[in-house]
């Protein structure tokens, strides 16, 4: 029972119409790990996210979240993960304070226990003594953190990351995967995309998907060995080339 992973899935697929945006993922991400997903644009990182999160609902194929069904126990699933999606947004004309306070209404969070959880997390994000500056006025690597914060207010056992540092600045992004680490340490599983090389390095294990499809899965050491390559630059330009390549030699990729 303990040694239950923290996430699994079996042939993930999800269909948008004739564009099969995820194509039989199948994927165990162990607790307490840091799992990263790689992809191009476009490759259906975050569809696999959203249906992990169980937002979104798959076409066929199976999950577990915690051991519960993404089908059928999204609701509870919801309560053990902390998601931050792509385009998280904060309420921008609220304070910081005003914002930890509005998610923790949302997670039916009140009285000594909230307001404890809001300043161990407004420590943890270094958002002190900016808990009545407006969002909007925070930076991006600061906004980042807020949302992050917002996401763990709940105490959840899994925290899923939509590229959450997409634009922000190599000191800011630093600093949020020293709190990422952190989390881990303290035994949070964490699932997050990423399109920084320098993040997937520091990931315990990669999933990287092209397409719609899980082309390979394993540690940055492993990956880089595999692929006979000396960084995940070099393993992830790989693989893009010999999927270009055999997507030449079948003439068309995953339409229909
Ligand atoms: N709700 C939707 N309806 C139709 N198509 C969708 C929908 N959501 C995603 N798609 C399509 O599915 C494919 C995978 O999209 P997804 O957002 O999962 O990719 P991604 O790997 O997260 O990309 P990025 O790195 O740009 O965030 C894309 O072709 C996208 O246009
Ligand atoms: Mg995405």
């Amino acid at each position: 029972m303990n040694n239950r992973p923290a996430i699994s899935c079996e042939n993930l697929t999800k269909r948008f119409g004739s564009l099969l945006a995820v194509d039989n993922v199948s994927l165990t991400i162990p607790k307490g790990s840091i799992a990263g997903f790689l992809g191009p644009n476009g490759s259906g990182k975050s569809t696999v996210i959203r249906m992990l999160s169980g937002i979104l609902t798959p076409t066929s194929g199976s999950g577990q979240v915690l051991g519960f069904n993404i089908l059928t126990e999204s609701e509870t699933i919801k309560h053990h993960i902390g998601y931050m999606s792509q385009k998280f947004s904060l309420y921008e004309e609220l304070t910081v304070a005003e914002n930890l306070d509005f998610y923790a209404g949302i997670y039916g969070l009140s009285g000594s226990g909230a307001r404890r959880r809001k300043e161990e997390l407004i420590a943890m994000a270094g958002l002190t003594g900016r808990e009545k500056q407006v969002s909007g006025s925070l930076s991006g690597g600061w906004k980042q953190r807020l949302a992050l914060s917002c996401a763990l207010l709940h105490e959840p056992e899994i925290l899923i990351l939509d590229e959450p540092t997409a634009g922000v600045d190599p000191v800011s992004r630093r600093i949020f995967w020293e709190v990422i680490h952190r989390l881990a340490d303290e035994g949070i599983t964490i699932l997050v995309s990423t399109h920084y090389m320098d993040e997937a390095e520091t990931c315990d294990t990669i999933s990287f998907i092209f397409f719609g499809k899980l082309l390979v899965s394993g540690t940055p050491a492993e990956l880089k060995k595999q692929s006979n390559t000396a960084t995940l630059d070099d393993v992830f330009i790989k693989l893009v080339e010999s999927q270009e390549n055999h997507s030449l030699q079948e003439g068309g990729m995953r339409r229909g």
